[in-house]
Parts: structure tokens; sequence; C-alpha cells
């Protein structure tokens, strides 16, 4: 592990291990000390690390050919394409590398909406506390000032408005006029694993249907698996016009897309939008093998159990059931705030051999993968326990 700088752009905080290999829900570092995963590459690699499938199909595609061109036609992007459709009942599909990418080309999508109502300056309604990327479209209508502070000049064309209040989208007034969408993470992940309560998105359903607004669903973070379900809208019986994904898609190959339906399907033409590398068909073989194992495996149905398994290890195992304020989300996706200081949890963790996470300052984010034993799981949530404990112990005693 380097010491000195490297000749890496500082952009990350980096913690001190280096992993070299993984099986499953375990990674070990270069002196073969084994971590159990309980960020899954942040909520990347839901299906566990070498799983058989994607490793096979990964290795066979790249054996044959890994990058054409979007010049021509690409037969497994097409399969992937189906087997979205398939999964979500959206029509047609754009594929490109990233999360980021996939809000950008949703972006573009509302836009040209605009443009064909003869909106000059269309906008798109985003929430507080989202997160969509770090390109300069997707930072514009991130929801976080300590993200975008510093880039400046951003993208014009975003409200910005709290989250679970249908009322601050009334209060705009005479904004609405130029409103063509809504953009939304069903559960905000970086936000500190937030849902959004049900009723507001039926209420934000109703609304975009109302005023011809595209529904824009954000399930970089809640979909391919993680929360249950291949797509967490299918839970919550909200269909989005508009729905983009990444990160789980190809459980550590870099894939994203911005699938549509209705209107918003037939936006885009030839010369409209592209991608060097999206949806290469190296890249969709694993997403071929994500998308069938998550179709035929039971695999999907462990995000309640191993979530209980964990939770309740979690509650066994805390000194005092009021170190924890609460905890959120669905499936696989788990928020646990704690009453403790959050600042030494991840530190903790990794040396206890936990790898865990802090999402919006005050909340543990648990994202273990999918194939995560139920042992591993009672051993995470009782290790998190103990983690609280200990801070708590240490936090009185000062
Ligand atoms: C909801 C959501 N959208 C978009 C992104 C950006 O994805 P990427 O880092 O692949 O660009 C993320 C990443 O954390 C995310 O959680």
């Amino acid at each position: 592990m380097p010491n000195a700088p490297t000749a890496i752009m500082p952009t990350y905080g980096r913690l001190p291990v280096t992993f070299a290999r993984g099986e499953g829900a375990i990674l070990y570092d270069t002196a073969d000390r084994a971590y159990l995963d309980g960020l899954s590459g942040i909520a990347v690699t839901n299906l566990g690390h070498n799983h058989p499938r994607v490793t096979a199909a990964v290795t066979e595609q790249a054996a044959r050919l890994v990058h054409t061109s979007n010049l021509f036609h690409i037969g497994l992007q097409e399969e992937a394409a189906d087997l979205l459709r398939q999964a979500t009942g959206m029509e047609n599909m754009f594929f490109c590398n990233s999360g980021a990418e996939a809000n950008e080309a949703a972006i573009k999508l509302a836009r040209r909406l605009g443009h064909h109502r003869q909106i000059a300056r269309p906008h798109i309604i985003v929430l507080d506390g989202a997160f969509h990327g770090r390109t300069i479209g997707a930072l514009s209508a991130t929801g976080n000032p300590k993200i975008r502070e510093g880039f400046g000049p951003l993208l014009d064309g975003f409200l910005h408005v709290p989250a679970n209040e249908l009322s601050a989208i009334h209060a705009l007034g005479d904004a609405l006029a130029d409103v063509v969408a809504v953009l939304v993470e069903p559960i905000q992940g970086e936000g500190g694993v937030r849902p959004l309560d049900h009723h507001y998105l039926q209420g934000l359903r109703d609304l975009c249907q109302q005023n011809q607004w595209l529904l824009m669903f954000d399930e970089v973070q809640t979909g391919n698996g993680r929360c249950g379900s291949t797509y967490v809208c299918e839970q919550l019986e909200i269909k989005p016009d508009v729905m983009l994904t990444a990160k789980g898609l190809g459980n550590g190959l870099p894939i994203g897309v911005c699938m549509a339906r209705g209107e918003a399907a037939q936006l885009l033409g030839p010369g409209d939008h592209g991608s060097t590398y999206g949806g290469n068909p190296l890249c969709c073989a694993a997403a071929i093998a994500v998308l069938t194992t998550l179709r035929d495996d039971t695999v999907m149905q462990r995000a309640r159990s191993v979530r209980e398994v964990l939770l309740t290890a979690l509650h066994e195992a805390i000194t005092d059931s009021d170190l924890i304020a609460e905890v959120r989300g669905r499936g696989l996706m788990i928020g646990i705030q704690p009453r403790v200081a959050t600042k030494e949890i991840v530190q903790r963790g990794l040396e206890s051999g936990l790898l865990i996470n802090v999402a919006g300052g005050d909340t543990i984010r648990v994202l273990p993968p999918l194939v995560m034993t139920d042992e591993q799981a009672g051993e995470l949530g009782a290790g998190i326990a103990n983690i609280i404990n200990d801070i708590a112990e240490q936090e009185n005693a000062l």
C-alpha cells in the first residue's frame, strides 16, 4: 500500500487496505486477511465476488470479442435490452457506462421532450438530499450543496424542492409551466438510505400523469436485486416513464442504462446521443449473466432473509436499544442511524474485518451482497452492534 504521494489524483479518502481477491461475501487483502463485505463495492457486486455465472460469461466473452462499436448491431446489447424489457416493462434502452451517464441521458430525454412542446427552457424537478452523479448535468440535479459547491457554474434547468412534500412542488407556481419531468431516487442512497414516502411517490406519479411530465426513477443504487426485486418500483407498484440503473447491472463491469417507455421512448433518434463503450459486448455479457441470474435463481429472495438475520443480530448484540435511533431501507439497502458519533465507524469496522460505510453523515450504510450467508449476516449485524457499543462506552467515559 503506497504511503508516499502516488500518481493518482487524490479525489478519494482511501482506507488503508488493498484487496487482492474476493469470493462471495468475502474480500481478501494482499496479506490474505479476510473481510466480510457489507458494502458490495457500494451496491455493485450484488451477486457477490467471483459469481460463477458472471465470471464464466465475462471470461468467455473476453476471449471471443470485447468491443466493436455502436456503429454496428450488437447482439448481446439487444439481448440485455430484451431482458430489461421483460423485467421492467420499459420499451427501449440506451446503454452507457455508469450511473451518472444514465442520468445524463435522462436529462437529455426530458429536455428533448420540452423542445418538442415548444418549451424553450425545460425544467426538471429534483429533490433535496438526492444524489445523481458527478458529471456536470448529474451534479446540477444532485440535491446536496456540499457536493455541488466549488464547481459552478452548474446547469440551469433544475428546480430543487424538499423531499416528501407535494405542496413544495405546487408552491413553484408559474415556474411549473416549464417543467417536463421529475427525477427521484425512490430510496435516497448517498443521502443516508432514506426511502421516499410511498404516498408521496404515488402523488408524484399522479402529478406527472396529470401534467404530462415524465416520472424518472434513478434506480442506480436501489436496482438489480438489491432491495429484493429486480427494481424497487416493482415493490412500490409505481411505474416510472424513465428508469435509470447502473452499479449492480454488471456486477462490477461498467454498464449503465437509461430505460424509457411511452412518449419518452420515442424522443431520441440517430445522432441524438451516444457513447463509445456504451453497451459493448463484454459489459453486456456481464449484464445478461446478472439479469438471467436474478430471473432464474432464488438469490433475490435472500434480500429479505439476510436483512432479517442481520438486523436481529444487531438488535440482540446492542447493549442499549436507545443507541439505535432508526433502521431504514429495503432488502439489502440498509441504513442504521446510531445515536453515537459516526466518524470512526468505518475505520473500526475495517479493524474488525467488516466493510461498512457511512452515508448522509449520520447513517451506517450496509449493502451486503445477496449471496451473504445467514452466518455471515449474523456476524455482520453483531459486529456493527459491537462497534456502536464500544463508541457509546467511550463517549460515556468522556
Ligand atoms: C442513485 C445514484 N445515482 C447515480 C449515481 C452515480 O453513479 P456512478 O458513480 O456510476 O456515476 C449513484 C452513485 O452512487 C447513485 O447512488
